[in-house]
């Protein structure tokens, strides 16, 4: 085995596609800032995964930079972890080639990521695509991360991984130690709010997300539009009411939460208060958030510092998994 030191370690990747929206930071981003405090964290701005689906390189390169600020902007702290952009390290795709000559093509079929994705965009199937969980277990591997701080829809990712670990340690010895997914709470899980059967996603549209970016007239005229009931009334709380509850609880809207609840129960609720609640409700919260953005998105030397000494942080843990590696293998001397 590779020594690994007593604290635990934490890998964790998001998508450079758009702005990071609520959804991202109450169920997923704000684990990440918490975690922080008890553990080593390298979080990356995962570009290179970003291309296996249809993109233009200049909002590539623009989602690059906002993700880089909203991380900045909700206390992902370069003095505490490490925040890289993926592609400034090649150890990621090293290992990720090194590991793809270990992993089954049919393993990677089967994933049900790869299946939905090659539905969505059936004239954009490629190698990338299909070994999109080989460089996700490269990110994971390179720094010898035992926790994986993701949601639900990730753990076949995660179940991968472990089984490449097996298969690597078998043919070539005992070198990773299998990570293990650690899961947000649902209770975080975040609906969109056009389709709220379906979980907040940039990918469903704009009115189906807020973005910690947007202004608070944008937040109050999403969040009016919002669905609510779509059929009559019926005995259960629709989704989409629901999950404007859900979402006034998780912003700090308690008391508001509190008597609203009750109008819901006794029937008298009015669903533009609930909505004009959440909304300024989502505007506080995010206020200090925005303002962080600011801050960050004027200052280009505070961001290329931050990534810069994130890059150095992993390069140097990257280079120990890759020499090890490189010498299991044979290659590289
Ligand atoms: N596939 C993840 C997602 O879509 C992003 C990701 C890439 C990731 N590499 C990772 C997550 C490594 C955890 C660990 O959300």
């Amino acid at each position: 085995m590779i020594p690994l030191d007593s604290k635990k370690r934490v890998f964790s990747g998001l998508r450079p596609t758009g702005r990071m929206h609520l959804g991202n930071y109450l169920g997923a981003i704000r684990n990440w800032v918490a975690m922080q405090e008890t553990r080593d964290c390298v979080y990356g701005v995962v570009d290179y995964h970003a291309i296996t689906t249809p993109f233009d390189p200049d909002e590539l390169r623009t989602d690059v930079r906002e993700m880089v600020i909203d991380l900045l902007a909700v206390g992902v702290d370069p003095e505490k972890s490490a925040l890289i952009i993926q592609s400034q390290l090649p150890e990621h795709t090293e290992l990720a080639w090194i590991l793809g000559a270990v992993t089954p093509i049919s393993w990677l079929e089967r994933v049900p990521t790869y299946k939905e994705k090659a539905e969505m965009h059936p004239d954009y199937l490629h190698l990338g695509l299909l070994s999109y969980p080989v460089l996700m277990a490269a990110d994971i591997l390179l720094y010898r991360a035992n926790e994986v701080p993701v949601g639900e829809d990730q753990l076949p990712h995660i179940e991968l991984t472990r089984e490449i670990v097996r298969r690597f340690n078998h043919m070539f010895g005992d070198t990773f130690e299998e990570p293990k997914a650690f899961l947000h709470r649902d209770s975080a899980r975040i609906m969109s709010l056009s389709d709220p059967e379906k979980k907040m996603s940039k990918s469903l549209g704009p009115d189906s997300y807020i973005a910690l970016a947007d202004e608070p007239d944008v937040i109050r005229k999403k969040i009016r539009k919002a669905v609510t009931d779509i059929g009559p009334a019926n005995e259960k709380m629709s989704p989409g009411v629901g999950n404007l509850f859900r979402l006034l609880q998780l912003v700090g809207g308690e008391d508001d939460h509190a008597s609203l609840w009750s109008d819901y129960e006794s029937g008298s609720l009015r669903y533009v208060d609930l909505k004009d609640a959440t909304a300024e409700a989502i505007i506080a919260f995010l206020a200090p958030i925005r303002a962080n953005r600011q801050r960050f998105a004027a200052d280009e030397q505070v961001l290329r510092n931050a990534v810069e000494k994130g890059r150095e942080l992993a390069a140097s843990m990257a280079e120990d998994t890759m020499a090890a590696v490189r010498t299991r293998l044979g290659v590289g001397q």
